[in-house]
């Protein structure tokens, strides 16, 4: 229940597609066409009502690639990335692979009975951003499942550019949405907005096809993309062509029938989660996920002592993620990948709840 993938087989039209390339025969060198920078274009206008030229979308490697490329151009070693903790371990790596500082601005904690949420602390998110020579934000955010609301965005976005700093939006969970939830990528709040945001999207998390490494940039400014285009050619950054093939299916909105029957599935598992969490294990807390497929569970409050990753990996043979990767605040939590059967979340739970009853 740890790496973020889900257990289920990708939709079929997907699969077709790669058959089809299988059976050609021919595997040669496959460029990002402008068909497909296309597909990309709609999917956002028929999602968002979000006008896109196709132009503006560049085909990368995989989110993780998109935004390290991203730190390259926007970040010096005096003016580094800002992160809001706890965030996805990668978000941590930026600092390495770019050789240049992190800020942290983390969240406030909130807890109502056994329910934990997280709201952005002003106060530090704009001490921090103006230090900064880009933000990376996570929207909808790994590991906590929250969407934020338009003001926050509008908020964050304007203490961006007031400090001329690059905004680039991790929005890879963004078509993961539980419930009725509804999602606006940053840069479709306004046309400013969208000159100073790189935004990162993907089918793979959606789809579930992440290890065809295919995701998309889509930078409006033109200037700024001809920069990112360049750093990415610099750094031979070429996507393979199954991922191509795929993310064109996957965006054709062949799959969103698949797409509807999953997210009702995943709604089920938060909602099984969460009242199994609060009935069996109350002195643990967690999130209510708006979206993605990741709990968050803090066991500060009970005696596990030390990491309850490592607790619940020997006494009870279920690995999640380690909370502390996701930054210091992440301590004494885990992140829990509930994209699996029903049942198999049932029988890890059932395990979880009979070690922490055997202490
Ligand atoms: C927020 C976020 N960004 C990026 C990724 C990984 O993206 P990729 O595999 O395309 O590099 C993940 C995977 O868990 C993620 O949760």
């Amino acid at each position: 229940m740890w790496v973020a993938d889900m257990d289920f087989p990708a939709p079929k039209p997907i699969l077709n597609t790669l058959h089809q390339a299988v059976d050609h025969g021919v595997l040669g060198y496959e460029l990002p066409s402008m068909a497909l920078k296309q597909t990309v274009a709609a999917r956002m206008d028929k999602l968002y009502g979000w006008k896109v030229k196709p132009e503006a979308v560049v085909a990368v490697t995989g989110i993780v690639s998109g935004f390290s490329v991203a730190a390259r151009i926007a970040c010096t070693p005096k003016r580094g990335v800002l992160v809001q903790t706890p965030v996805y371990n990668e978000f941590h790596e930026v600092k390495n692979n770019a050789g240049v500082p992190q800020y942290d601005a983390p969240f406030v904690k909130h807890v109502h009975g056994n329910i934990l949420s997280y709201e952005i602390d002003w106060d530090i998110f704009e001490k921090q951003v103006r230090k900064a020579g880009m933000f990376l934000l996570c929207n909808p955010h790994n590991p906590l499942g929250m969407i934020f609301p338009q003001k926050d965005l509008l908020r964050m976005a304007e203490l961006c550019i007031r400090n001329n700093v690059l905004i680039v939006s991790d929005e890879i969970h963004s078509e993961l949405l539980l419930d009725d939830n509804k999602f606006t990528p940053m840069a479709k709040l306004s046309s400013e907005i969208a000159k100073h945001t790189i935004t990162l999207v993907a089918p793979s998390k959606t789809f579930n096809i992440p290890g065809l490494f295919c995701g998309f940039a889509i930078i409006p400014d033109k200037k700024l993309r001809e920069r990112y285009e360049k750093e990415v050619s610099h750094l031979r950054l070429h996507v393979g062509s199954m991922g191509l093939f795929a993310a064109r299916t996957a965006f054709s909105g062949a799959c969103d029938g698949w797409l509807k029957d999953l997210r009702r599935y995943l709604s089920g598992n938060r909602d099984f989660l969460v009242e199994y969490v609060t009935e069996f294990m109350p002195d643990v807390r967690l999130t209510i996920p708006q979206a993605t497929y990741l709990g968050w569970l803090d066991f500060t409050q009970t005696s596990i002592k030390g990491s309850p990753f490592e607790f619940f990996l020997k006494n009870a043979r279920v690995a999640a993620s380690e909370g502390g990767i996701f930054g210091k605040s992440g301590e004494g939590h885990i992140r829990l990948n509930f994209g699996t059967s029903r049942k198999l979340l049932g029988l890890g739970l059932n395990r979880m709840r009979q070690a922490l009853k055997a202490i």
